[in-house]
């Protein structure tokens, strides 16, 4: 049985497509006893701050270098920092918004990762994830589908592959589409989506 954090990351409430679907993977991991507690944080009703330049400065400093008035600046990192560090499974809910993922889930992993502390350099030089041996369930709702344009157009499953391997250190990350929510009369089976989990 595991901990598991539940990100979502639309502004549409229990209308949106995103967050329903990452609700489905959440009810069917508990449903196999796969988790044992959850944590939930809708990022659009406390959302992440954005960087200014004097908490980009602190990011930048080896913790130990850090003292009480810096680490204020940190609050809301330290938080989401440990949020992550207790979950063994993080399921991430977004929205596609041009292209991209959602603002507020950007400001999150903006605040997430940290020199020193999801991720360092070893003494060969080379860059290490720190948070290891954790799955990532990540649930992409859009309003068209992927194959309405060039492949080179997905940037969402990409990038949180990227950004995550890169400087968090977890690599398993299974993905999750509902496609075409903007078709009249949508409907859809997340059940259906997720029928492999
Ligand atoms: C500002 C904005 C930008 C959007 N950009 C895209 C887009 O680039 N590609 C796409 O397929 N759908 C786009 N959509 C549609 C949303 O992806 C769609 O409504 C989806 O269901 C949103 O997720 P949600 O239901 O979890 O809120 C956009 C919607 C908004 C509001």
């Amino acid at each position: 049985m595991k901990n598991a954090l539940h990100i979502t990351s639309s502004a549409r409430g229990d209308q949106s497509h995103s967050t329903r679907l990452s609700a489905a993977v959440v009810r069917k991991l508990i449903g196999k006893n796969e988790i044992s507690t959850l944590v939930e944080r809708d990022l659009t009703k406390n959302p992440p701050p954005f960087f200014d330049q004097a908490m980009i400065g602190v990011f930048y400093k080896h913790p130990a270098t850090i003292d009480e008035e810096e680490r204020q600046l940190l609050a809301y990192a330290d938080t989401i920092f440990q949020e992550v560090s207790n979950a063994d499974i993080i399921v991430i809910a977004t929205p596609i918004h041009n292209f991209g993922i959602s603002a507020p889930l950007k400001a999150w992993i903006d605040q997430l990762i940290r020199f020193g502390v999801t991720y360092d350099y070893n003494s060969e030089g080379v860059r290490t994830g720190r948070l290891n041996h954790k799955k990532i369930y990540l649930a992409i709702a859009s309003g068209g589908s992927l194959t309405e344009w060039p492949n080179s157009y997905e940037f969402i499953e990409s990038y949180t592959k990227a950004v995550f391997n890169s400087y968090v250190g977890m690599t398993d990350i299974c993905t999750f589409r509902v496609e075409g929510t903007a078709a009249n009369n949508f409907t859809v089976d997340y059940e259906q989506i997720i029928q492999g989990l």
